[in-house]
């Protein structure tokens, strides 16, 4: 070996008890290196695994398998935001394969950027909570905070397999990221409701949207202020459209919703009014160039004030039937004011949430969305 080279004593002749204790000693500093070695590396590959995420693209890629900061496959589908204590918390259907067949499961996530997010485990995990038996349904998770009880309240949509039951269903935690108890299923104002929606005002009211399929159209309802209850109509727009969505934009309220074609995509639409209680404009496609939208359905408006620019996000999903799971995002800004609303070809894009500047980068314009 090639250590015994130099193990000779002064005298230049092989002294075997130097021999055997330098051997000892090297090979005990050996298991020394390799133990610490093993140890250090196990502290920071966190680090090192949030730093690889980190250095991911700082840009969105809309339809893209969009991954956390853990490098994992986000799964918000359906869902809504809340930004609360300058972070924003997303929330959506957790379709991950392999969980409990008979629970359903809602995912948070939070960002402070809107472009990395970091998974905040599992808020609601829940089995048939009004034994509706099997195959129910839980669809468009989404938060509001209460300011008066200071609770955050989550609704979605409760449903059987043949989405009969058409309610909604609310659970409250005293933090965002949960966990959340389940507390009761009812229909809005009396009212059959299948996919709902979330605005909040900038005065800090909120409201609930809900298709509601006998009525052929859709209501944008506030809620009262401890959030656990639909408190009154502001408005019944008489078009069947779920995925609905509202945003404040300067001096207009603007609605966004998709048609009633399942999972598939469709023309998504959008009207304007100066109040939530309208008059609203005719509906017009958001993006006229395409017959479905991109590949997407509306699911959220998301206003960004910063210090140079508002800008609004476009959050739809891009469902894939058959492996929910795998189901992406089209997250995009669009263009919006003077009662127009366009939703530009999805394209790489970035924003600066101090700002509010969005960058759109149209050279790597996403031709078509794959699946
Ligand atoms: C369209 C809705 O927007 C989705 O949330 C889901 O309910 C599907 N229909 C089911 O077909």
């Amino acid at each position: 070996m090639a250590w015994i080279d130099v193990c000779f004593s002064a005298t230049g002749v092989l002294d075997f008890p130097i021999l055997f204790g330098v051997h000892t000693v090297i090979m005990n500093t050996l298991r020394w290196i390799r133990a610490f070695l093993f140890f250090a590396l196990a502290a920071i590959a966190p680090a090192l695994c949030a730093q690889a995420a980190q250095s991911q693209p700082e840009f969105i890629q809309p339809g893209a398998v969009w991954l956390d900061t853990q490098g994992h496959q986000i799964q918000a589908h359906g869902g809504g935001v809340l930004y609360h204590d300058h972070v924003w918390y997303w929330f959506g259907e957790d379709r991950t394969q392999g969980l409990d067949p008979d629970k359903r499961y809602v995912a948070c996530y939070s960002s402070r950027d809107l472009i990395h997010w970091t998974f905040r485990g599992r808020p609601l995990q829940l089995a048939d909570p009004d034994r509706i038996g099997s195959g129910w349904v839980l669809e468009r998770p989404k938060v509001f905070y209460s300011r008066s009880t200071r609770q955050f309240v989550m609704y979605f949509h409760l449903d059987d397999s043949a989405y009969k039951v058409a309610r909604v269903a609310t659970a409250i935690s005293s933090t965002p990221t949960g966990p959340y108890r389940y507390v009761r299923s009812f229909r809005p104002l009396g009212l059959e409701s299948r996919d709902i929606g979330q605005f909040e005002d900038d005065d800090g009211s909120d409201y609930l949207i809900f298709e509601s399929r006998p009525s052929g159209g859709f209501y944008i309802a506030e809620l009262s202020s401890d959030r656990l209850s639909v408190a009154r109509q502001v408005a019944f727009l008489d078009l069947a459209l779920e995925g609905g969505a509202v945003v404040h934009y300067r001096d207009l309220y603007y609605v966004l919703g998709s048609h009633l074609t399942g999972w598939n995509p469709n023309p998504n639409v959008y009207s304007s009014a100066p109040s939530l209680t309208g008059p609203w404009t005719q509906f017009l496609p958001v993006a006229p160039a395409v017959p479905d939208t991109y590949g997407a359905q509306s699911g959220l408006l998301l206003k960004i004030t910063g210090d140079r620019n508002t800008a609004v996000i476009f959050m739809g999903d891009i469902w894939n039937p058959s492996k929910l799971w795998d189901s992406r995002y089209l997250w995009m800004p669009v263009q919006v004011g003077e009662g127009k609303m366009a939703l530009p070809p999805p394209a790489p894009w970035t924003i600066d949430v101090t700002t509010g500047v969005v960058t759109v980068n149209p050279k790597e314009q996403i031709a078509k969305i794959t699946k």
